[in-house]
């Protein structure tokens, strides 16, 4: 690996300056992206590995950032697990059939991936190919109770009336439905780790709309289940539970080698609390992508700060980067990481 300053950071190794990519750093902000997009449709890109690859590479080409993350989305899992759902232009997945009964939760299958996912690692085998060791790739899946979420609802939701309804209701179901999820994730991962990722994040985007109650017993305990049991070789793995900042202790503690942070915690208090067990990665708020790059300046050195001198940390925005940011911003803040970060180290 020509550039492993990812790895080493989330391993708390020594490295002369702090990493950084960007998640959904793949996306529409991108001129090159769209240009591939305008071509085909989004699951059709998920499919054609050639496609994935190309679009995986290009933050790679175009920002310079540490690490690639494969192209891909999280929601492949549940079609892999037996449901169609579409992506619908300017409005996010739609689900015809959503998962709301018992029956409809029996009729969903382990997925196996090698088969039914093959496509997407796949896509990884054709990366790593192209990447040459440049830099590491991410492989990631959706975490089982976010996943939960989009299969219950249909899609995007602000209440979360159905998923919540199932947890409380029919909470045997709800408990059973996770498992499956939880079960096909960390074969998932298993597979994407075997076909090359150099580490795997899980997304858990909606982990903090849950009382703390509900996040420990649900989303966490269905994470631990994964990272606990998935056969790996010493590749880093990433929980992202956005939102969840009340339980930064108890996440850091089920066996992940790095922790995402989003943008409403400090990050120096982050380090403290959990800091000595595991790497943080984070945490600038993706919106400060539309200010002045010497604004962005600014804001990044902030976080460089608060996470002080030494490794572990990687540094990222606090959620995914939205489609209308200027590249150039984006530029300019991975430009401003890897020149003030060299002081810390
Ligand atoms: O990070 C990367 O660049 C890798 C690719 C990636 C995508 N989705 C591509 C994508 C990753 C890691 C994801 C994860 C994902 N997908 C999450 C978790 C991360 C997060 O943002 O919270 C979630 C919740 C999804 C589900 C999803 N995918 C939604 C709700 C939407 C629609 C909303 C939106 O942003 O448009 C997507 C679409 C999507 N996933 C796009 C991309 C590049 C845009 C689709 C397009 O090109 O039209």
């Amino acid at each position: 690996m020509q550039n492993d300053l990812f790895l080493r950071a989330c391993k708390r190794q020594n490295v002369d300056r702090t990493p950084v990519w960007m998640m959904r750093q793949a996306g529409r902000y991108l001129p090159e992206y769209r240009a591939v997009r305008a071509k085909s449709d989004f699951l059709t890109m998920c499919k054609t590995p050639e496609l994935a690859a190309e679009v995986t590479l290009q933050p790679v080409d175009i920002l310079g950032v540490d690490a690639a993350i494969i192209f891909s989305d999280i929601l492949v899992v549940a079609e892999a697990m037996g449901m169609t759902w579409e992506m619908v232009e300017a409005h996010g997945p739609h689900f015809p059939h959503p998962i709301r009964s018992r029956a409809d939760v029996d009729a969903l299958k382990v997925a196996d991936p090698e088969k039914s996912l093959r496509y997407v690692m796949s896509a990884i085998e054709t990366t790593k190919r192209h990447l040459a060791g440049r830099v590491p790739l991410i492989g990631f899946a959706g975490a089982p109770w976010t996943l939960a979420a989009y299969m219950i609802e249909g899609g995007g939701s602000s209440s979360f009336r159905y998923a919540k309804g199932m947890m409380l209701d029919e909470p045997e179901t709800f408990q059973l439905l996770l498992e499956k999820i939880s079960t096909t994730v960390r074969l998932y991962l298993e597979a994407q780790l075997a076909a090359g990722a150099d580490a795997v994040q899980i997304f858990d985007t909606w982990g903090g709309i849950l009382t703390p109650e509900a996040f420990r017993k649900y989303s966490l305990e269905s994470i631990f289940s994964i990272v606990s049991t998935l056969y790996r070789e010493g590749q880093p793995v990433i929980i992202f539970s956005k939102g969840a900042n009340h339980a930064l202790k108890e996440i850091s503690q089920i066996g992940a080698d790095v922790v995402g942070l989003d943008w409403t915690v400090d990050i120096d208090e982050a380090r403290t609390l959990i800091g000595e067990r595991v790497a943080l990665q984070g945490n600038l708020d993706p919106s400060a992508l539309y200010a002045s790059p010497e604004a962005i300046r600014k804001e990044v050195k902030i976080v460089l700060r608060k996470f002080g001198k030494g490794s572990g940390h990687v540094f990222n925005l606090g959620h995914g980067i939205t489609p209308d940011v200027p590249v150039e911003h984006a530029r300019a803040m991975v430009r401003a990481v890897k020149e003030e970060s060299v002081i810390y180290h």
